[in-house]
């Protein structure tokens, strides 16, 4: 099977990044990452690109906190393609992707968030869990649309909810969860996509 191009986004610590990278190193998933972007300048994301010789790149993403201003997402675009990414992972990038995005990867974008999705979309989804008193809460891997955390579900993993919990015990399970889930959905989008 031929490696699928792919384009990472994040905007934080990038632990998703790194498992994605380690996967593709170790041969368990068959792609290439060509560019890594953050909209944010010091990410840690960005640190790992280096460290597994990625190219990458700061995007300033403009004036609006929820989503990139257009004409930088028109740039993310043009990054994007000059890399020739067929394949865009979203991994921890928090902006709502717009048009420019969706027109030019249709159903090649993907999201991972914490949680079992439709259930609590948005920022701290395993807060919103624990508040809501769920027994059992875990993480999803989607296509992205124009709505927040929306989309197709590619693959779902549970985590339960343990007695006396905080918030970052159980945040820290479903990333460990989401390290495993992501590189795997992503080889499942891949060999969809490699099918001549
Ligand atoms: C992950 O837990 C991911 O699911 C979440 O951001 C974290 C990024 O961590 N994404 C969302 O909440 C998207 N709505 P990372 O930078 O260590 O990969």
């Amino acid at each position: 099977m031929r490696s699928v191009r792919l384009g990472i986004l994040g905007s934080g610590k990038g632990t998703n990044c790194r498992a994605i990278l380690e996967s593709i190193k170790s041969g368990a998933l068959a792609a290439e990452a060509r560019v890594v972007i953050s909209d944010v300048f010091d990410a840690p994301i960005l640190d790992i690109a280096r460290e597994f010789s990625v190219p990458n790149a700061y995007l300033p993403p403009g004036r609006f906190r929820t989503r990139l201003e257009p004409q930088a997402e028109v740039e993310v675009v043009r990054m994007l393609r000059d890399a020739d990414v067929e394949l865009v992972a979203l991994a921890g990038f928090m902006r709502v992707v717009k048009s420019a995005m969706l027109d030019a990867f249709p159903r090649r974008i993907v999201n991972i968030h914490p949680s079992l999705l439709p259930k609590f979309p948005g920022l701290e989804a395993w807060k919103q869990a624990l508040v809501a008193g769920e027994r059992v809460t875990g993480c999803t891997v989607h296509y992205v649309d124009e709505k927040i955390d929306h989309g197709d579900v590619i693959a779902q993993r549970e985590v339960p909810i343990l007695p006396n919990d905080t918030a970052e015990r159980l945040h820290a399970r479903i990333q460990t969860a989401e390290h495993e889930l992501y590189p795997t959905a992503i080889g499942q989008v891949c060999r969809q996509l490699s099918i001549p």
